[in-house]
This record gives C-alpha cells, structure tokens and sequence, in this order.
C-alpha cells in the first residue's frame, strides 16, 4: 500500500511496518478523521485551493468511504495509521483528485484533532453517565432517610450517621469529577488545524472558518505548543482516575458491608457470582473487579505523563502511543461506571443488623463528651473523663447506657439523668446540625440541593451537545 512518504523512503521492511502501524488502534478515530477532513476540504475550497468540482467529488469520496468502512480490512498494518488508510482509499475511489486533501494540514495537526474530536463526545458520555450515577445515589439516599448506621474512622467505630448521609457522601465525590470533566471539556476545545507539521500552515486557511464549523471555542495560539499538546489527554485521564478511585472506596465500602461480619446490605443475586468449588459462594466480584480497575487507571495516568516527560520540542512518534492508554482509560471507566450504576440499584440495606451495630462500640461516647461541656465542662476533661467511663464499661461489660447515674455520677458531678436522652442513637443524628452535618432536615436540605444540580445538569449538557459535530451535520453545510 502506498505510503504518505514513498517519495523519499520506498522500500521500508515489512517488519518496520508492522511495528510503527497504528491502525489496530487508531482505526477507533476512523469516523473523527472523516469529520476533520471534510472540514478541512471546506475550509481549503473557502480559501480557493480547491474548486468546487473538487470539493464535491471529494466529499462525496468521503460519504462513500464512511458507508463501507466496515467492509475495510483495518487490522492489516499495510497502512501506517488511519489518516494513511483515509487518504489511500479515498485515491483508489475518486482518483487523483483525493491528492489535495493533504494541502495544508500535517498528520501532526491531524491527529490531535481527531483525538479531540474523539474525547469532546466521550466527555458528554461520561457527564452523562455520571448524571445517572449521581440520579442512583440520590434516589438510594432518599429511599433510606430513616436509616441510621455506625460510621468509621480507622475501620473503627466512630458515630451514628444516617445511611443517607453516607450514601451523599459520594454525590459529593462524583460531582466533583464531572466538574473535572467539564474543564477538561473546555481545555479540549481548541482547534488545532492550521499548525501543520509544526510552525503553522504556509497556505492562507481561514481557521477562523475551521473553528466555526468543527464548533470549537477557540484557535490554538501557538502552532509548536498544539502539535506536542497533549495536556487534554493526561488531564482527561487524571479526571477519570479520580472517577475510578472515588468508584474504587465505594466498592471497597460495599464489600466490606456485604461480608458476613457486617451485613449491612444485601446484593441482588444477579449482581454477584459464585464460586466453582464452595457451593455456599455468593461473591461481590463486579466490585472487586472496580477495586482492581481503578489501579490500571492510575497505571494508564503514569504511563501517559512519563511518555512526555522528556520528549524534545513538537511531535515525536512516541505520542502514537497515546491512543492506546487513552482508549484504555476511557473503555475501562466508561465500563465500571455502567455497570456499578445498576448494581446500585441491587443494592439493600439491613435494617435490622444496622440497629444491632448501634448498640456496641460505644458511639455514642463523642455525643457524652459534648453533653459535659455544654454542661460546662471543658472538651478536654470531658473527654479524659468519658475515655474512663468507657474503660470502665469495657472492664464491665456493660454499656455506658447501662450504668446508673450514681455510678456516672463518681466520674463526673456534672451527669444528670438528662444524660441519657441526650446520648440516644436520635439525638446523635439529631445534634450534628451543621451545614454539612448528619442531622436529617440538613440531609434532606442536602438531598433537595442535590435535586437542583440535577437540573442544572440537564442544560449543561444540552449546551455541551450543541458543541460537537459529527459528519452529517458537517455534510448538510455543503
Ligand atoms: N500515527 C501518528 C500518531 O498517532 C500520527 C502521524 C504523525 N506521524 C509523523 N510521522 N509525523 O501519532
């Protein structure tokens, strides 16, 4: 197959073709490339290099290939990457017509806007994935607004807090990530045609024109710095390790409550698998899967800065490598956020066990603390004087509701009978009323406010679906 470069170079060794193909893996932007260079024809008929007879036939050479590109075998490494594939089978379609389609645009400017073209609707895929993942926690938290649960630190039994509080924690985690997602949106959307190889195209094209029909918000401004960006792709690949590893805790959370030990909640039969040798196995593999996924994420984050690290000044054939951790990321998170959605929805909780786990561990000694210093106490003795309280307990057996107010009364003068009341499991939830806190009128404020960016949502990505443009829509302009 004819290479892009025959002129200088004609008889490269198959092995060397073999091993600088990129085709496996670039004919994923196979559309995005057909995009991009029929803007580009365009924009080189709006500047007079092609004539109107050309651009037609051109374009129709383009609309042609698009209808058989299933029908190409793209796994062959005879071309050297899918810009090369494009611009061969659009010459054995339309003859040497197709030959301009090159005239003031390099592979090197190409290939980025292919990228971003790829990653500004794979961004509004995964905004609007996690809408309806942050949809899911939202409606689990409102389903269970009743529910009170022990919370941790270390691992160890903290405070009581509401389920639903718990479950918004992570509303708060996604939402920070699609907020990620929107900048990266924002940093992705320049144009990158007309800066060529490297020092900007010598034709006079009218990126101004580009810009507009591609819907970009803005021109590159610097033509060297555009052909060796790739600041989108490790910026889009950090907000997507924040996603995995936010999606990792979870998991790691829900495994933890699903054990036997805890049984917190119980996981659909249809969302768990089994095990080949112990038939009593219901396991929560889709989590553990999520758990180990996350990693490849922070694997792929390196592997993409350390392939920039010390590369010289513009392109250099190592960013081919690029698409490969790309794809990856995004094929990998796209996956678990799907998929972790509906086991969501297969998710319950134990009413039941939750309120055993209230009564032991002591969590509600934080709560006996501050009833000595609203008593007049400072935090710091009344800690000192409930940490003995609890010592004695545990030396006992006993709960601090246990013990007789005499018996409190010989750690602290301050204990009276209102104590117990304001140490039950209610008044725990009920005094933490911070902005912020557990106290079930904020969670419900909370769950309405979570309502509200829900909306919001809804227009942030209409708007972002007016910013992309896909090969139809870019056709109708001819
Ligand atoms: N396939 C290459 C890549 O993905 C783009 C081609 C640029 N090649 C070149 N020799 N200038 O990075």
């Amino acid at each position: 197959m004819a290479k892009l470069w025959e002129g200088r170079l004609t008889d490269t060794e198959k092995i060397v073709d073999v091993f600088t193909s990129s085709l496996s893996i670039d004919k994923r932007l196979f559309y995005y490339d057909l995009t991009g260079t029929l803007a580009h024809v365009f924009s080189l008929h709006n500047s007079g290099i092609l004539k109107a007879d050309e651009l037609k036939d051109i374009a129709h050479g383009l609309k042609e290939l698009r209808e058989h590109f299933v029908e190409f075998d793209l796994n062959a490494y005879d071309y050297e990457d899918i810009h090369s594939l494009i611009e061969n089978e659009l010459k054995d379609s339309i003859g040497d017509k197709s030959e301009k389609i090159h005239t003031a645009r390099s592979r090197n400017d190409q290939v980025v806007l292919d990228e971003k073209l790829f990653i500004k609707d794979a961004i509004i895929g995964l905004v609007k994935l996690l809408q309806s993942l942050l949809e899911t926690i939202s409606k689990l938290s409102a389903d269970n607004i009743r529910l009170i649960m022990p919370a941790y630190t270390h691992l160890q039994k903290a405070q009581p807090v509401l389920v639903s509080h718990y479950l918004m924690s992570f509303f708060e985690k996604f939402l920070r990530d699609l907020r990620k997602l929107l900048f990266n949106f924002e940093e992705t959307d320049i144009l990158p045609l007309g800066s060529a190889a490297c020092t900007g195209s010598g034709y006079e094209i009218d990126r101004d024109y580009l810009k507009k029909i591609l819907r970009f918000r803005d021109a590159s401004k610097n033509s060297m710095d555009e052909v060796s960006n790739r600041d989108y792709i490790s910026d889009f690949i950090y907000s997507m390790t924040n996603i995995m590893l936010h999606l990792s805790r979870f998991s790691e959370d829900l495994i933890i409550f699903n054990s036997t030990e805890f049984s917190f909640i119980n996981i659909s039969d249809s969302f768990c698998t089994g095990s080949s040798i112990m038939p009593q196995k219901k396991n929560p593999d889709i989590l553990e899967l999520i758990r180990a996924k996350s990693s490849l994420l922070v694997g792929n984050l390196n592997q993409i800065l350390i392939i920039f690290k010390g590369l010289p000044s513009t392109y250099n054939r190592d960013m081919q490598e690029d698409k490969t951790i790309l794809f990856n990321a995004y094929d990998q998170t796209y996956s678990s956020i799907e998929i972790f959605i509906k086991l969501l929805d297969n998710v319950s909780f134990n009413q039941d066990v939750l309120n055993k786990a209230l009564l032991n561990g002591f969590i509600e000694a934080t709560d006996l603390a501050d009833y000595l210093v609203k008593k007049g106490q400072s935090f710091r003795s009344a800690h000192k004087i409930v940490g003995k309280v609890v010592r004695y307990c545990l030396g006992n057996s006993k709960n601090i509701c246990d013990l007789k107010i005499e018996d409190l009364k010989k750690f602290s003068e301050f204990f009276e009978e209102d104590l117990y009341k304001s140490i039950s499991i209610d008044s725990c939830i009920e005094s933490k009323n911070v902005f912020g806190g557990t106290n079930k009128r904020r969670v419900e404020k909370s769950l309405e406010s979570a309502k509200e960016e829900l909306r919001a949502l809804e227009k942030t990505i209409s708007s972002l679906e007016k910013r992309v443009i896909d090969f139809d829509d870019l056709l109708k302009i001819f």
